[in-house]
């Protein structure tokens, strides 16, 4: 069989579509609408877990002991504080660059500063997973603060990392309410299968490349607004829409104009996201409290609205918008917010990826050009 008709045998999966590229025991996403990590329904971990007991399962595929437990605090709490370099680059930042532009760019900053960098143990890459996952929300604290001429706060050992995320972010403590929003938010967030940006933290460590590569790489694909982006477009959709009446007219013509309603649809659920009617029900009781309330039936109008038109639910972005509002977070830092817990998957992923070490290079059908003649600069019209 000739080069060319190989080329025009093969398969091409667009969007590599339903294709397993990998083996895992990290998480498991149920197409029915249920999602696992390390076995465990989010069903469950959202309800009775910590954010850190969830670090803790999907970097070492098992619960921890309050022993263990205690350990990773520590090491998550010592692990927060940002180099000064660092530091530094973040006040430098331009002011109209997006907060995952910054975040791309000092992950990356991060990798210069890593105290132990020839060590490439599991036991040492697991270490810098755990300084990863700590310095993001300080690193997102800080940017916002800086940028909004706020001085930066300094974590409390007290405070759980969610609780101590939103503090050094906000500057006040977070009332019962909040907390919880904030565990459960980055519980919810911190892993789902082979999603895009995880697929490309897996091809950068496939090739034998280091932990801050992988996450860099994870960052920038995060960023997308079919991605982690789309919560931001969700609360421009929320803004755009004035009242609940003119909801069905605004989704009409968005569908005329074959355009994606941001935070419905996704790539595997074909029923709902599980994660959604944890959010749903946390933007409720935030928005109640926060007298939030209108917008909150607004984006009821929206889930029934897009459901009656188009069969589609909302995912994790859609009421995910709604909490970041209600706790009093910006728009713009909305995907930051998402990474500083997705940070926790892809290092799991990255770490799972050097054990079976292969390189992940699929292959494209060429549908250009053969035999074309060479033409020199010289004779070209
Ligand atoms: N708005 C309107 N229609 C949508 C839609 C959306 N958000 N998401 C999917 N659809 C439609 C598709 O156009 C398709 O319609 P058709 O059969 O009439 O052509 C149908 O629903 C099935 O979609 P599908 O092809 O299975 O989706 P996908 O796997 O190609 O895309 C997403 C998945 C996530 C990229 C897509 O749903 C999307 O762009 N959503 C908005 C962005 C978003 O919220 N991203 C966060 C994902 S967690």
């Amino acid at each position: 069989m000739s080069m060319t008709d190989e080329n025009s045998e093969r398969i091409v999966i667009r969007g590599l579509r339903g294709i397993a590229a990998a083996t895992t025991q990290i998480s498991f996403v149920d197409p029915l609408g249920a999602l696992y990590y390390s076995g465990y329904n989010i069903d469950d971990l959202v309800n009775q877990a910590t954010y850190e007991e969830v670090v803790f399962l999907l970097l070492n595929n098992r619960l921890p002991t309050q022993t263990e437990l205690n350990d990773l605090k520590s090491q998550l709490y010592s692990e927060m504080k940002l180099p000064k370099k660092v530091v530094e680059r973040i006040r430098d930042a331009s002011p109209t660059c997006h907060p995952m532009e910054v975040l791309r760019t000092e992950i990356s900053h991060l990798g210069e500063f890593d105290p132990e960098p020839d060590e490439t143990s599991d036991e040492a890459n697991k270490r810098r997973a755990i300084r990863i996952i700590a310095k993001v929300p300080t690193l997102i604290s800080f940017l916002y603060r800086t940028r909004s001429n706020l001085d930066a706060i300094t974590p409390l050992k007290e405070y759980s990392f969610a609780e101590n995320f939103l503090y050094m972010f906000r500057g006040k403590p977070a009332d019962q309410q909040e907390k919880s929003a904030m565990e459960r938010y980055m519980i919810l967030h911190a892993d789902h299968g082979m999603n895009a940006s995880t697929f490309a933290a897996r091809v950068t460590a496939g090739t034998g490349s280091d932990l801050y590569s992988a996450v860099t790489s994870a960052v920038g694909t995060l960023k997308g607004s079919f991605h982690g982006g789309a919560s931001e477009r969700v609360m421009a959709m929320l803004y755009e829409i004035n009242s609940i009446d003119e909801v069905e007219h605004y989704i009409q013509t968005m569908l005329d104009d074959n355009k994606k309603i941001m935070g419905f649809g996704h790539r595997v659920y074909r029923s709902e996201d599980p994660r959604s009617k944890h959010l749903r029900v946390m933007a409720e009781n935030l928005c109640h409290q926060r007298d939030t309330i209108a917008i909150y039936n607004k984006s009821k109008k929206i889930e029934a609205t897009v459901h009656d038109k188009k069969g589609i639910f909302p995912n994790v972005d859609f009421y995910a918008a709604l909490v970041m509002h209600a706790l009093g977070v910006p728009r713009e830092f909305f995907t930051a917010f998402f990474a500083c817990s997705r940070v926790t998957g892809w290092t799991a992923h990255v770490l799972e990826q050097y054990v079976d070490a292969v390189l992940i290079r699929p292959t494209s059908k060429y549908t250009g050009e053969f035999g074309r003649k060479f033409v020199p600069l010289s004779e070209r019209t």
